[in-house]
């Protein structure tokens, strides 16, 4: 996730831009720069950083001109850095581009492209955009950027500037967003509508596939065969602070609703096309990479500690290694077997966090390779670590991961069967079924967020109660971890979450009439011991929602309601079956009226012991 902004009329470009950028930093915020043409060339700046260490640069040394595009970065491709910075050039400078997204087929072009000499500054997958241009232009702006079009592919929403034509900037989406907003004599470009609010209210949303030329006085839209498109004009109606959630409440759940593109996105370019396999191009493992590992030691903290018990199951029985798990305050100081044949994969969204970066140290002292699994690009974890696997969740402001764990999740499913494959324990038939199941994941959680009223329910009808239990085995017992953080975390609700079969060793006794009780039962193997346990809770009166698969209809003749999820390979349930777990937390917390963004208490990165 970036974010970019283009202006274009009578004033300054450079003001818009940055405080049009400033309004997009939840979007990225590692880096940041802006071109702007001043009649007759186009002059860049960029930074690493905070956005006002650009500002501060562009106050000291003006850029003037009244065309010009920004951007605000969240690296994926090429660590945070000046050359990393949007805007990228080609090689003459002529052509500018920003971009949001991920160009698949980046490298292929890049070796063509170097093969006929072209200089590449940067390590992104961006830069190919700008000498795709260059190397096809005959003197037609617009037709050139067609013509790239049809050669790159993947996700994006790019502006263009060309020196040649600085009476234009043309913008395209495919998979990201982009917005136009229409001004009197002026007109705007933005990933997202809180960047133009202050300007105008009236706005173009483009769909996947369409193409704008935009000049100070009109904008035209076609779609990818040039066809001319009619857009509707869309009127904002929200306030700015409303616009920066994109209309949602809270960062929270805005940050659930991007889980199907944040898992899709982690997937890119890993799962092969034709579902045959997964690759991880960071890694380029051979064979006695993984067949020379006695174990492997899973280390991290919270939700991503959650994913890592996941991650446990799914190693062990695809690609049948031992994993052990720990909570990174407590691997450091337990003196932990490992050495020079364990792999450590240490797991971490903001790869900040002070207790795993510590055992990640620790690990390397005694002789462990590191496998870093992090959403931040550049942080100290990833720098550390001897190899790093990208989670591309896009920016988590919400205190309470959410978009973060599932591609954790993701990530940890394609690797078990990465290392299945590699080692030779998963034939290719349940390679390819496994494939299959993990594309179909975006939709199944897209259509997991269309139906939320009856969890919201849910949530308003218990919402005041002070107990909560999370039940399940096996998986749904990593799930249940997670969904009681979430609850004790946002709403201040007491939670636990127990391994459905230790009830009867203890806690049976909290068990009373109208205690809250959250008990999966995805998990086929040990479906009927989870019936049972249900059956020893409702005969303590416990109020139970189960989550149960969809097409099971046993479930809801024991529970007081059910929640159905799509099914899906029982290795891949956690997906889709921690997702009503995390609106239930939302939903009680803002039926309670707690600060959902910003728990007491807590804060997003822990870089203290
Ligand atoms: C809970 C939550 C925390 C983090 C934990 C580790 O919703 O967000 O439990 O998971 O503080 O943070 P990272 O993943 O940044 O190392």
């Amino acid at each position: 996730m970036c974010g970019i902004v283009g202006y274009i009329g009578p004033d300054q470009a450079a003001p818009f831009l940055l405080e049009g950028m400033s309004k997009l930093e939840y979007r990225g915020y590692d880096s940041a720069g802006i071109a702007v043409f001043d009649g007759s060339q186009i002059n860049i700046d960029k930074s690493v950083g905070r956005l006002n260490i650009l500002a501060k640069k562009v106050e000291m040394k003006p850029l003037t001109g009244n065309l010009g595009i920004g951007h605000t970065r969240w690296a994926t491709h090429g660590r945070p850095s000046d050359a990393n910075s949007h805007p990228h050039t080609d090689c003459t400078g002529k052509f500018v581009v920003v971009h949001n997204g991920i160009i698949e087929n980046y490298m292929h072009i890049k070796e063509k492209l170097i093969a006929k000499g072209h200089i590449f500054t940067s390590e992104t997958d961006t830069e190919v955009v700008a000498h795709l241009l260059e190397e096809y232009y005959e003197g037609d702006f617009e037709a050139t950027v067609k013509k790239v079009l049809e050669t790159i592919e993947g996700s994006y929403a790019l502006v263009f500037m060309c020196q040649d034509e600085p009476d234009k900037l043309i913008c395209t989406k495919q998979d990201n967003p982009l917005v136009i907003g229409l001004g009197e004599g002026e007109n705007f470009i933005a990933s997202d509508i809180p960047a133009i609010i202050s300007r105008t209210r009236r706005t173009y949303i483009l769909s996947d596939g369409e193409m704008a030329i935009v000049t100070k006085d009109s904008v035209w839209v076609t779609n990818r065969q040039g066809v001319p498109v009619t857009k509707k004009v869309f009127e904002v109606n929200w306030d700015a602070e409303a616009a920066e959630k994109g209309g949602y409440e809270h960062f929270m759940i805005k940050e659930i609703y991007e889980q199907p593109k944040a898992v899709r996105e982690t997937m890119t370019g890993r799962v092969a096309k034709d579902n045959s396999g997964v690759a991880f191009e960071e890694l380029k493992w051979i064979k006695e990479d993984v067949t020379s590992l006695k174990k492997i030691a899973i280390v991290a903290c919270g939700t991503a500690y959650h994913a890592g018990i996941v991650g446990k199951y799914l190693i062990e029985n695809l690609a049948r290694i031992p994993v052990e798990v720990d909570v990174a305050s407590e691997f450091r100081y337990r003196s932990p077997l490992i050495d020079d044949q364990t792999l450590t994969i240490v797991i971490s969204q903001s790869g900040e966090t002070l207790d795993t970066l510590a055992a990640l140290k620790e690990a390397k002292k005694l002789g462990s390779r590191v496998l870093a699994i992090t959403n931040v690009v550049g942080s100290s974890i990833a720098r550390e670590a001897d190899q790093v696997i990208y989670t591309w969740a896009g920016p988590e402001i919400a205190v309470a991961s959410t978009k973060a764990y599932t591609t954790q999740l993701i990530v940890m499913a394609m690797l078990a069967i990465y290392m299945g494959s590699l080692k030779g324990k998963l034939p290719q038939a349940r390679v390819l079924e496994l494939c299959q199941e993990l594309r179909e994941l975006p939709n199944h959680i897209h259509e997991l967020l269309e139906d939320v009223e009856p969890i919201k329910t849910f949530a308003q009808q218990y919402g005041f109660n002070e107990d909560v239990f999370f039940l399940g085995r096996s998986l749904d017992y990593a799930v249940a971890l997670e969904g009681a953080l979430k609850l004790k975390e946002i709403s201040y609700i007491h939670a636990e979450a127990y391994a459905a079969g230790e009830l009867k060793h203890g806690t049976l006794a909290l068990i009373i009439e109208g205690v809250p009780v959250i008990a999966l039962a995805t998990q086929k193997d040990v479906y009927e011991k989870m019936l049972s346990n249900i059956k020893e809770v409702k005969a303590r009166d416990a109020v139970v929602i189960g989550i149960g698969l969809k097409g099971d209809n046993q479930i809801e003749k024991y529970v007081d309601h059910t929640i159905y999820i799509p099914a899906t390979d029982k290795f891949l349930t956690p997906i889709l079956s921690v997702i009503p777990l995390q609106l239930l937390a939302y939903y009680a917390a803002a039926t309670r009226g707690c600060d959902v963004d910003k728990p007491r208490n807590l804060a997003k990165s822990v870089t203290v012991e």
